[in-house]
């Protein structure tokens, strides 16, 4: 079977065109603050793109960069003050945080109206009991791509890979929402392959280099890769080994070019959708 290559880079410019035509009709900018704390180099490059991407769809964005001595009594007044700020709809807290910060304290922070990560328990909360918030990114970003690529999901076996807060457990619950007959297994499930052969959608959302092999994939399933890894030669690679598992799936994603890009796409809808429902 030749799987067909989901084109992530594609559905997001197309996502991020349609956000800066809604934005220009609006006759305010959406405002979007990302604070970053220390000097994780990775994280330079993610606050980076999404600052520039959010400047692209014509927001007021602006990155507030912190020492990695900054204690968790002045990221919370940081954020305080963001919560206070009208002209900020959104707020992003880069993760991951230095030691001396309790991230789940941050993440409880954040005004659930501007939490454009969709972190914060009450979302999580809303999301989990199938009402309307704001939704974590990747997972957003994944649904985008499964609808793009056409992919029937009411009845269909989906089977999530990971069961972080940040990817897997919303990404469970928005296939769900959609309809899936849902599982997630992670690192005690007893046979990891044999979970993953009966998907007919598979997202891997572990963060393991190639863990998710050829054999674990059943002939003709979409197989979603959220994972972005380096590999110590320089490679960027998924969590899934792309090759094998496109002799035998249907749809892939590749990584880079996959999820990658619909992350930060969603993010600026986030922050679109928290500007409206704020400024009425
Ligand atoms: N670190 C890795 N992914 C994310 C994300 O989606 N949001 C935030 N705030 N931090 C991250």
């Amino acid at each position: 079977m030749t799987a067909t290559i989901i084109d992530g880079k594609a559905v997001a410019a197309a996502l991020r065109q349609d956000i800066a035509a809604r934005v220009a009709g609006l006759g305010f900018r959406p405002g979007l603050r990302v604070v970053r704390v220390g000097e994780d180099p990775a994280s330079g490059v993610y606050v980076r793109n999404k600052d520039k991407a959010a400047q692209q769809v014509g927001f007021d964005s602006a990155t507030i960069a912190l020492p990695a001595s900054t204690t968790e009594a002045e990221l919370l007044e940081q954020v305080a003050r963001l919560n206070a700020d009208p002209a900020v709809d959104g707020i992003l807290v880069q993760l991951p945080l230095p030691p001396q910060i309790r991230a789940d304290r941050v993440v409880a922070a954040v005004a659930p109206e501007k939490d454009v990560d969709g972190f914060h328990p009450l979302n999580a909360g809303l999301l989990a009991s199938g009402q309307p918030g704001l939704t974590p990114c990747t997972p957003k970003g994944v649904m985008h791509l499964l609808k793009a690529a056409g992919v029937a999901l009411p009845g269909a076996r989906a089977v999530v890979v990971g069961r972080s807060n940040i990817v897997g457990r919303p990404m469970a619950q928005l296939l769900l929402a959609a309809d899936c007959t849902v599982t997630i297994v992670h690192s005690r499930t007893r046979d990891l392959p044999a979970e993953c052969r009966r998907a007919e959608i598979l997202v891997a959302a572990v963060g393991r280099p190639e863990m998710v092999r050829g054999d674990w994939v059943a002939e003709g399933a979409t197989v979603i890769d959220v994972g972005i890894n380096r590999l110590p030669d320089g490679r960027l690679v998924g969590d899934v080994a792309f090759a094998e598992a496109a002799a035998h799936c249907g749809a892939i994603t590749p990584v880079p070019g996959g999820v990658g890009p619909m992350t930060i796409a969603c993010l600026l809808e986030n922050t679109l959708d928290a500007a409206l429902a704020r400024r009425g």
